[in-house]
């Protein structure tokens, strides 16, 4: 059986900017959603409802966060958007994998577990660079 873990977003993933931050939050909890989900049963929704969240974070979330990242001159602005063209590459394999195999189990946590990993990483790693460049203008 599935066992995946709960994440919490907690402060040390904070970039200083609340809007972006909220949404990183409700990401932790969809994902927290979406492993729960698969855990109780797989179906094939469940990969379905990924990809669709995941495209709309990537086109609407990366977006803010871009510009976000420009806005405040943060030496991570090149690095964040080459990570999120990682991201939405992966996003495509996956998309691929799910309409030639019609989507499993085994697809569903290995995709949840990728998709969560690449997260949580990304948010502490890329993301919490925006922090002291927002904490210098203050
Ligand atoms: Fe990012």
């Amino acid at each position: 059986m599935y066992n995946p873990k709960t994440l919490n977003w907690s402060e040390e993933m904070g970039t200083g900017d609340p809007e972006i931050d909220a949404q990183h939050s409700y990401l932790i909890n969809f994902f927290n959603e979406l492993g729960e989900s698969i855990r109780k049963g797989y179906a094939p929704e469940d990969i379905e409802k990924v990809l669709k969240i995941m495209r709309f974070y990537a086109e609407w979330h990366f977006e803010k966060e871009e510009n976000c990242m420009e806005r405040h001159h943060c030496p991570a602005a090149k690095i964040n958007q080459n990570a999120h063209a990682v991201f939405i590459q992966k996003l495509n394999t996956y998309q691929k994998e799910y309409e030639q195999s019609g989507g499993s189990v085994e697809l569903a946590i290995k995709i949840h577990e990728n998709l969560t990993e690449w997260i949580v990483n990304h948010i502490l790693v890329v993301d919490t660079q925006l922090r002291p460049c927002i904490a210098d203008e203050k």
